[in-house]
């Protein structure tokens, strides 16, 4: 088959080279894209009286045709990518005239456009996605501002919390990933259509009017930069990998806590799975599985880094390589925000298991050094007087609130009655009342101004 680029050509291309070099098994993916991205161009073609009426209006026909039908077409290897497949249908479709389309452009500023086209709907859904999950996680903290927890610093029992509290913590992660990614569409929302192959056109162009038409904020100031970038694209895996970091962590959490263990959580039926040979067994799988998708949308940001490392101006063949990474991320992270958005909006948190949790340590040693900071001791000493009634606990097997006042008093003599209330876990909570901390009234207000992120 003739290509479209043969010209110059005298012998066709090896069948191996040929399929190496194509990318249309991937990037067919930008179909729509491309097609609206034609369109627009044809449009300021005919505008600026580059394109007659006619030309106009077959090609618009063509293109709108070819859209209509776009789960239906049959590309080929042959025809390299979607750029030249989409090129040969519309020459089937309306003959000749459909070579005009081309005028002005390459497809190195076309697959630019296209990316940026596909990956402004992507971050669009992402974003929906994200917010869709802050939701579940308000509704959750909702129920359980007032189910106290033990809070950890090295995994090991620091002092008790709301549930509320810690479910929020990651609410907050994920505004900041929204954050970014609002941030990073500025980025994509920039149009290097009109940049040609990378100097630009001796046609009268106007490439804010393709812009404009196809929705985007602004334009790439220089034709060499607008094909070369692939920035946005780079910025957008990081924000990903981030994204799938704050899942993996909440996903790690889900997975200790449904340990029998832990005890903290149960899932719903519908996120777990059981074992071919062990009956009893609930998996927390699709924990575990959001957990390991982490490592390839780390490993696309890398390698996608690597490919552009060394690029000389302008477009090159390996720039090719940035959109199966993109795909396989944009991919992964939607599905694995979805997926857990359903995991915890079905899932049980087992409050009287963590209360007990916060009853049986020593999570409340902080409320005594504090106490005894109230009665005029320096804290540093506090901390040591406490830590000996700790270690005279262990090595008696009692807890802190099972201490008498006579055994008290022998670790300092002004430890009185009063002390007991303060070793309750829920006293403990309520009473951290600064901004941002765990006390219930500081929850409620923090989940306020969550709800009110959420209705912006
Ligand atoms: N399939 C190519 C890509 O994805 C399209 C651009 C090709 N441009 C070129 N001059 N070979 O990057």
């Amino acid at each position: 088959m003739t290509k479209l680029w043969g010209g110059r050509f005298t012998e066709s291309a090896s069948a191996q080279a040929e399929a190496f070099g194509a990318s249309i098994t991937f990037d067919q993916k930008l179909a729509s894209v491309d097609l609206k991205g034609s369109l627009a161009h044809a449009q300021m073609l005919f505008e600026q009286g580059i394109l007659a009426q006619d030309e106009w209006t077959q090609i618009e026909q063509g293109l709108k045709q070819l859209e209509a039908t776009v789960a239906d077409h049959v590309y080929t290897l042959a025809d390299e990518d979607i750029h030249m497949n989409l090129e040969r249908l519309l020459t089937e479709q309306i003959g000749p005239v459909a070579g005009k389309l081309h005028t002005a452009r390459s497809r190195n500023d076309q697959v630019a456009t296209d990316l940026h086209l596909w990956m402004e709907q992507h971050v669009e859904a992402l974003t929906t996605a994200l917010r869709e999950l802050q939701s579940v996680i308000t509704e959750q903290a909702e129920q359980h501002i007032e189910t106290v927890m033990p809070g950890y610093t090295h995994l090991q029992r620091a002092q008790p919390i709301s549930l509320a509290h810690h479910l929020l913590a990651y609410f907050w992660m994920f505004e900041r990933d929204v954050e970014r990614l609002t941030d990073n569409q500025k980025r994509i929302r920039k149009s290097p259509l009109g940049a040609g192959a990378l100097a630009g056109t001796t046609f009268p162009i106007d490439r804010f009017r393709s812009a404009e038409l196809l929705g985007f904020e602004s334009i790439y100031p220089n034709s060499l930069d607008a094909v070369s970038d692939r920035d946005f694209v780079i910025e957008y895996l990081g924000i990903a990998s981030t994204v799938m970091m704050h899942l993996s962590r909440f996903c790690e959490e889900i997975i200790i806590w449904a340990s029998q263990e832990f005890g903290f959580i149960e899932l719903s039926d519908a996120f777990s799975t059981g074992s071919s040979m062990m009956p009893q067994k609930k998996n927390p799988d699709f924990a575990e599985l959001i957990r390991g998708k982490t490592g390839r949308v780390y490993g696309n940001l890398m390698g996608f880094l690597t490919t552009m490392k060394a690029l000389p101006l302008a477009y090159n063949k390996d720039m090719q390589e940035d959109k199966e990474g993109v795909f396989d991320t944009a991919d992964t992270v939607l599905q694995s925000v979805q997926i857990f958005t359903g995991m915890i909006e079905s899932a049980t948190f087992k409050t009287e298991a963590l209360k007990k949790a916060t009853m049986q340590d020593f999570s409340n040693a902080t409320e005594l050094a504090d106490y005894l900071v109230t009665k005029g001791i320096p804290f540093r000493e506090a901390h040591e007087i406490v830590g000996k009634a700790v270690l005279y606990c262990v090595q008696n097997g009692c807890f802190l609130k099972d201490l008498n006042l006579e055994t008290y008093q022998t670790f300092h003599p002004d430890i009185t009655e009063d002390v007991y209330p303060l070793l309750d876990p829920v006293q403990a909570v309520a009473r951290r009342t600064s901004y941002g901390g765990t006390g219930f009234a500081a929850v409620s207000e923090q989940l306020e101004l969550a709800k009110q992120h959420l209705a912006n």
